[in-house]
């Protein structure tokens, strides 16, 4: 089957999580995430900085509300939603305010909402450190479910798993451009996010970002690391919500390569040591 979100160049744009204190979550992306807070709604804030976008919406603590992945064109959009609708999914409305007339939204296999369009021109230019919004991860029970619907149905590119000792997905990375993934699922005893995760592109723009957070009095979770899967270095805190959040640098540029299986072990996760495993 065609690599259809391949082909429509799509990346993660925005995310859009749930909270149970939206102003709380909001002000803690503003200050730490180096990013503008705006209240948009009753229960709506919207926060962005250079290429960055998280959304609160009042509910329920961690829950996901939707992802926007931004596609290049309107002939990649048009393109995926046909194959979206050969494969038997249901097209919903696009929930997001920062797409042009023509987006759309999918249910994945955990009910996540994704939403593919493209992107209107940012009315502001937010300054600020270098970390785009670049990928976003999933904890669930069933990895295949996850590949088989990404992969399978709407032509994301695998790039790596990770398997247990007995060949089931330990975890899956898919990619919908030529970075390494623009989601991924761990396999876990919880369904939900695992994280999301913001390129620094560079090493020394981690060491600001880490330097930023010392500066709130906001300690690394884990990190720093280089994981195997993608070769990326990592660091990662926690927001109030419980949120993990990842900025990472120097994720490999997939163009043709095969997919390489990767074992199950402390050492995929981190190259430089200790591990959080989900399985
Ligand atoms: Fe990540």
């Amino acid at each position: 089957m065609p690599l259809t979100a391949v082909r429509a160049g799509a990346y993660l744009h925005h995310v859009a999580f749930e909270s149970s204190n939206p102003r709380q979550l909001a002000d803690f992306y503003a200050s730490a995430m180096d990013m503008v807070a705006e209240q948009t709604g009753e229960d709506e804030w919207r926060c962005s900085g250079p290429n960055r976008r998280f959304v609160v919406r009042r509910g329920t603590d961690r829950k996901l509300s939707y992802a926007g992945l931004a596609c290049r064109d309107s002939d990649g959009l048009e393109e995926l939603k046909a194959r979206a609708r050969s494969e038997g999914l249901d097209i919903l409305a696009d929930p997001s305010p920062y797409f042009q007339d023509g987006a759309f939204a999918v249910r994945g296999p955990d009910d996540q909402i994704i939403v593919f369009g493209v992107a209107k021109a940012d009315t502001v230019v937010r300054k600020g450190l270098q970390g785009p919004t670049q990928h976003l991860t999933f904890a669930t029970f069933d990895v295949e479910a996850f590949e088989a619907f990404f992969h399978g149905k709407l032509g994301f590119a695998l790039s790596d798993r990770v398997l247990h000792a007995d060949g089931t997905l330990a975890t899956s990375f898919v990619r919908s451009n030529h970075e390494h993934h623009t989601l991924a699922c761990f396999k876990s005893n919880r369904q939900g996010v695992d994280h999301h995760s913001y390129e620094a592109g560079d090493w020394n723009v981690i060491r600001d970002w880490c330097d930023r957070f010392a500066s709130l009095g906001i300690s690394l979770m884990w990190g720093p690391g280089r994981h195997g899967p993608g070769n990326n270095l990592f660091i990662f805190i926690e927001d109030p919500d419980g949120n993990w959040i990842e900025i990472s640098a120097e994720l490999e540029v997939v163009h043709d390569r095969p997919v390489k299986n990767w074992p199950q072990e402390a050492r995929t996760l981190n190259l430089w040591g200790k591990a959080i495993l989900r399985s």
